[in-house]
């Protein structure tokens, strides 16, 4: 029978770029949306930009440009990212579209009218420079518990301590650096205290549609039987504020959260005007459609609670299950942007190229529960060195010659191979199968590759590399290879929903229609022509990724320890420090203080072998030993004439491990607009050491 699903993944927020982290929930649910797909199920993977909300708002002013030009250009990166690694919408949306807006107005007019939205005045933090109210994240101050400086209103870096914004000491605005006023304000809440949203929540949660890690969860936040533990959910913002305006509510707008997972309905809606696809047969309560959010694990609270709710009392069917995964780490860490390994799809796609690899590795470690997975990237080359190229490009490169070239392109009738089952192969088909609907690909995987062995056992054993040179063994050489290349093709079948532009180039060498699932136990029939055979996939250098890694890791050194910019990026870079300057906090004189300034003497500079930017300096600032400072000032200055000059260090700056060496401190340098660099000299008479304050 067939099933009708649609299917989302997160949506993600118009402010950032798509990193490698992002791309495990894409590429698990893009995969498994391709399989849903070559089963014959009618399936439809939809998703969007998250575009409202203060810091999208921000940003957008900083950059000197309309929201809806900032999201535009996001959209559009976004878009291009994933189509670069395969990742395949049917329809890729934006949360501030006609479509969205109207879901959201009317999920919220169905709430209201069945008495769930309450009005009531909060007290919160207003900018009275900036005229708005600030978002706890825009709040800083010093923390109420261990007085660290410069912590954000909702909890302290420092020591971790979770706190109401109004608890904060000496408390400042982030966005203009003023002082908060409390002011009060009405805001719309959603009341999911109500006893409906908590006995439907109580009865969803145990109607299997979670994992049993997120059931957990969910059985934490609402209590014990009786207990109730939910709050209200504030769902309005006041303006200014990028989103939409709440009906009949001039001035205040649907807080950010609200209309996002309304958007996966927007996106839909979209994709039912171009294909005639009748919405309320996915949506309506009572649906026989299945429904499933791919998210990862931080986001289930919304998914969880929120969204079933509002859906079931705005007369939609709820989702049949969220699929929660895990964080990515990197070489077994957290991404990290010090050592290089916070990885933007883009960079990825400039270094590596082939997106299919890391599609492979990430199939390899998902195991569809919210554990987190580790991309090791010593271990990446191996794998996909190994499996994808030794074990299954391997069979098609040492058969496909001999068709060609002996037999006319032309496949023997492989029926009278009496080794193989091509309908079981050496596999079981069913239980792949099922690995990839539970969205364990890791297992998935691991039997595909068992096939792969013993497919190359087959050609090992027969050698069609030395039959070639026998007399008389034409037939059997035929044989073996098309033997060979029905199973590669069978193989093909059982990968396409992780390789799939592998794929689509089999289907172009083999010559055969769009490989379906069934085809992963079908065979080719006698004298059915193939083209020849062109390379499908190189070895993964790990002088690449090494590359990668650098660039990561080189793209952070002008901001940290140096003013240089690049030339052709100055005047954007001029017009965000402008902006910058109009929206920097204020810091006291302490804050000042904490830079430790001095006047150096430059003893020494050097070229840097292999550096474009940088000269290496040897400052004298009265310390026993020289500092060893690595500048980008090589577009402005020549060692030899820096030999010698005063100038101007930050003294008490963290060092830094970089490529070349340890730099342990920055030294000071001006730059505008127009192409230029200038480092800063003191007036005559002032010596190395001095603090300058
Ligand atoms: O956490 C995030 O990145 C959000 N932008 C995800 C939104 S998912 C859905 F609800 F829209
Ligand atoms: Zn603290």
């Amino acid at each position: 029978m067939t099933r009708k699903i649609l299917v989302t993944s997160a949506l993600p927020y118009a402010n950032g770029s798509i990193h490698l982290g992002h791309l495990v929930e894409y590429i698990q649910t893009d995969i498994w949306v391709r399989f849903q797909k070559m089963r014959g199920n009618e399936c439809h993977y939809v998703c969007a930009d998250d575009t409202h909300g203060t810091p999208i708002m921000l940003r957008a002013e900083k950059e000197g440009v309309t929201p809806e030009q900032l999201i535009a250009r996001v959209w559009q990166e976004h878009f291009d990212d994933f189509s670069a690694f395969h990742v395949n919408f049917d329809n890729y949306g934006s949360t501030n579209s006609a479509e969205n807006k109207e879901s959201a107005q009317s999920i919220y007019r169905t709430l209201k009218a069945n008495g769930l939205i309450e009005v009531r005045s909060i007290e919160q933090y207003f900018d009275p420079v900036k005229n708005m109210f600030l978002p706890d994240r825009f709040i800083k101050g010093e923390c109420p518990k261990c007085h660290a400086k410069d912590q954000y209103g909702d909890n302290c870096e420092v020591c971790g301590a979770a706190y109401a914004p109004t608890d904060l000491i000496a408390p400042f605005s982030a966005v203009s650096g003023a002082k908060p006023e409390l002011r009060n304000s009405d805001h719309y809440f959603f009341k999911l205290s109500d006893p409906r949203c908590q006995n439907f929540l109580r009865e969803w949660t145990r109607g299997g549609s979670l994992q049993a890690e997120a059931a957990n969860k969910m059985q934490e936040w609402l209590g014990a039987e009786g207990e109730n533990k939910l709050t209200d959910w504030d769902i309005s913002r006041d303006a200014p504020y990028f989103g939409f305006e709440i009906p009949d509510a001039p001035g205040k707008y649907f807080y950010v959260w609200l209309d996002a997972p309304v958007g996966y309905m927007g996106s839909f809606k979209q994709l039912c005007a171009k294909t005639g696809i009748d919405f309320d047969d996915y949506w309506k309560q009572g649906s026989d459609a299945e429904l499933y959010h791919f998210i990862g694990k931080d986001i289930l609270y919304f998914h969880a609670l929120f969204w079933p709710a509002m859906l079931q009392h705005a007369g939609f069917r709820t989702p049949t299950k969220l699929f929660a995964h895990g964080f990515l780490t990197v070489n077994g860490e957290k991404m990290s942007k010090s050592r290089g390994t916070f990885i933007t799809a883009r960079s990825y796609v400039d270094h590596i190229k082939n997106t299919e690899y890391l599609r492979y590795y990430y199939a390899a470690k998902l195991n569809g529960t919210m554990e987190d997975i580790d991309l090791n990237l010593d271990d990446f080359v191996a794998k996909v060195n190994s499996d994808l190229i030794g074990k299954y490009i391997n069979i098609a490169s040492r058969c496909a010659g001999f068709i060609s070239k002996k037999f006319d392109g032309k496949l023997a009738d492989v029926s009278v191979e009496t080794e193989i089952d091509f309908q079981n192969g050496f596999h079981s088909l069913n239980e792949i199968a099922q690995a990839y609907e539970l969205r364990d690909f890791a297992k998935a995987l691991r039997n595909i590759m068992a096939f792969a062995d013993d497919i190359n056992i087959y050609v090992n054993d027969n050698k069609p590399w030395e039959l070639a040179k026998q007399e008389g063994q034409e037939q059997k050489l035929h044989l073996v290879c098309s033997a060979a290349l029905v199973l590669f093709k069978q193989l093909t079948a059982m990968l396409k929903p992780v390789l799939p532009k592998l794929a689509l180039d089999v289907e172009a060498f083999l010559n055969i229609n769009p490989l379906t699932w069934n085809d992963a136990k079908s065979k080719l029939p006698a004298g059915h022509t193939i083209n020849e055979y062109k390379h499908l996939a190189t070895r993964l250098d790990p002088k690449l990724i090494e590359a990668m890694v650098a660039a990561n890791q080189e793209s952070l050194q002008p901001q940290a320890h140096s003013e240089q910019r690049h030339a052709a990026h100055q005047q954007q870079e001029t017009k965000k420090a402008m902006t910058e300057t109009e929206t920097t906090p204020y810091i006291s004189i302490d804050d000042f203080m904490k830079v430790d300034l001095r006047v150096a003497r430059i003893v020494d500079a050097q070229h840097v072998e292999g550096a474009d930017k940088l000269i290496q300096l040897t400052l004298d600032i009265g310390e026993e030993k020289p500092r060893n400072v690595f500048a980008g000032i090589k577009s402005a200055y020549a060692p030899e004439a820096l030999k010698g000059r005063l100038t101007v260090m930050v003294a008490n700056l963290a060092p830094r491990k970089m490529k070349f060496g340890m730099s342990e401190g920055m030294v000071l340098a001006a730059s505008g607009s127009e192409p230029g660099l200038f480092i800063l000299s003191p007036d005559d008479g002032a010596q190395p050491g001095m603090r300058i304050k």
